[in-house]
Order: structure tokens, then C-alpha cells, then sequence
């Protein structure tokens, strides 16, 4: 595949809820590799533009372009369940913010993890348990708690195995929503780094929705900034946050480094 195209393109994105204006023509590249930043305060669009860039919710107009492992132009939108469902278990990983949302809790830890390896194929049981312990000594789970359940760990354990179970299948694009909201600001820190690490190790292209600045900071290469359902501004992370030009993200940025 050429690196010179993105991975996924978004074109005139607008998507209303009555009269709330979620997205307002949203247009973004995404490049092999990039972790890009959708930052914004609550309520300007961001998890309802990460879902339209999935396919879990249709635009009232607008597409999004995915080329896929093969170099194909998927038109999201475009595609059947089967396929897209399909898209999602094999090149695609989806981190939600309550981690109870991304993984099956009536199942094991170790389960939860072989699972995604088992919907792409996978079949010897000794190899899959293997994997498995090694994705949760990656996330920085004892791999003794294999067999407890979700429910058995703490907040940011949790979120460790709903990243281990995402990415153990080695997707080429995974979209994250808010991974570090909701937990406690030490948890928060240990977590960044963790994803930080994964993403870089495996060169995998991110879309990272979060009202966390920091957080953006610490991850991103580039930042889009929303407001009212529209890209105020982007580019390269540093630039952004250490010249902001649009007086929305200056607010945005100044209310972070007084906070
Ligand atoms: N399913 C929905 N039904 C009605 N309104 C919604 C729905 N989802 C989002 N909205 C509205 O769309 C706007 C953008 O929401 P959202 O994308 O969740 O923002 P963010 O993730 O930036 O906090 C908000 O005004 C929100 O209330
Ligand atoms: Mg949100």
C-alpha cells in the first residue's frame, strides 16, 4: 500500500440530531501510521464524527473513504453489515471509554483477549492461550489473572484488557473514545504511556477523540479542533497547542495550563 494516501478520508461530514447541528462539514485525513487528535470541549461533535468515521452512524451527507490492507477505496457508508462488521474485526479496533462497553464481561480475561484472535481465524487453543498471556503481560496484567472476569479487576485494569483485547489482532486503524476519561488521574497517566508505547510499537493509525488536552498532547501527531460540530482548526500538535491561531482553541488551550 502507498503511505502517500491516507488510510481514511472524511468528505463534508454533516450529521443533525433535531435541530442540533453535530457535524457541520467535517472533512479529515488520516495517514498510515498517524495518530490524530479530535479535541474539543463536550457537546462539539467528537464522538458523534468517530462513530460516522466507523460506520456505526450514518451522515446526512458526506462520505468517509477507508483503503484497506489490500489498497482498495472502501466507501464506509457504502457497505453492507457483513462487510463493514467484517472490516471491523480484522483491520479495525474500536477502544470505548467505559471499557465495560468494549469487552464481554461474562468471560474471562484470557477469553476476552482470544476471542478477537478467534474471529480472525485463529483455532489452536494452546497458541491462542499463549497470546493471550502474553497481550495481558503487554497491558501489564498478571497473566495469573487470566481466568478472572472483567469484573474482578479495577478501573484502569479494565481498560488495560479492552486494549489488549483491540489490538492483539494487530488492526491497521483503531478509533479511541475518551480511553482515559473516567479514571483516576494516576490511572490516567500509567494508561497514556501504555497506549502511547502499543501505538508506536505497532505502527498502527489512530483516531483518538478526547476533551483531554494533555492527553493529546501526549499521544498526537496532529489535532483537529471542534467546536459546534466544526473543525475550528488543525495541524501539528505542537503547533496547535503552542501557537494556537483560532481563538477557540487559544480558550481551549489557556483554560488547560490555568487548570
Ligand atoms: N444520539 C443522539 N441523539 C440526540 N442528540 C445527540 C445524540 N448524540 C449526540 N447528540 C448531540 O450532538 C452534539 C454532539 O455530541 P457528541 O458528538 O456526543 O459530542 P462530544 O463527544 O464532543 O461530547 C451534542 O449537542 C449532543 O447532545
Ligand atoms: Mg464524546
Amino acid at each position: 500500500m502507498a503511505d502517500d494516501e491516507p488510510i481514511l478520508s472524511a468528505r463534508g461530514l454533516s450529521l443533525s440530531f433535531g435541530a442540533v447541528r453535530a457535524l457541520d462539514e467535517v472533512s479529515i485525513d488520516l495517514w498510515p501510521g498517524e495518530v490524530l487528535a479530535i479535541v474539543g470541549e463536550s457537546g462539539s461533535g467528537k464522538s458523534t464524527l468517530l462513530r460516522a468515521l466507523a460506520g456505526e452512524m450514518r451522515p446526512d451527507a458526506g462520505r468517509v473513504t477507508y483503503r484497506d490492507a489490500s489498497g482498495e477505496a472502501l466507501e464506509v457508508h457504502a457497505m453492507g453489515e457483513p462487510a463493514l462488521r467484517r472490516l471491523a474485526r480484522t483491520e479495525w479496533g474500536f477502544v470505548r471509554q467505559d471499557a465495560r462497553d468494549g469487552l464481554r464481561m461474562g468471560v474471562s480475561a484470557g477469553g476476552n483477549v482470544g476471542e478477537r484472535l478467534m474471529a480472525v481465524g485463529a483455532r489452536h487453543y494452546g497458541d491462542i492461550r499463549t497470546e493471550a498471556e502474553r497481550w495481558l503481560e503487554r497491558v501489564e496484567i498478571s497473566p495469573s489473572r487470566i481466568d478472572d472476569r472483567p469484573g474482578q479487576f479495577s478501573g484502569g485494569m479494565r481498560q488495560r484488557l479492552q486494549i489488549a483485547r483491540t489490538l492483539v489482532t494487530r488492526p491497521r486503524l483503531v478509533f479511541m473514545d475518551e480511553p482515559t476519561g473516567g479514571l483516576d488521574v494516576s490511572v490516567q497517566a500509567r494508561l497514556l504511556d501504555l497506549i502511547r508505547g502499543l501505538v508506536s510499537d505497532l505502527g498502527i493509525a489512530v483516531v483518538l477523540v478526547t476533551h483531554d488536552i494533555a492527553a493529546a498532547r501526549l499521544l498526537a501527531h496532529r489535532l483537529v479542533v471542534m467546536r459546534h460540530g466544526r473543525v475550528v482548526e488543525e495541524g501539528l500538535t505542537d503547533r496547535v497547542l503552542d501557537d494556537p491561531r483560532h481563538p477557540y482553541t487559544q480558550l481551549l488551550v489557556s483554560s488547560v495550563l490555568a487548570a
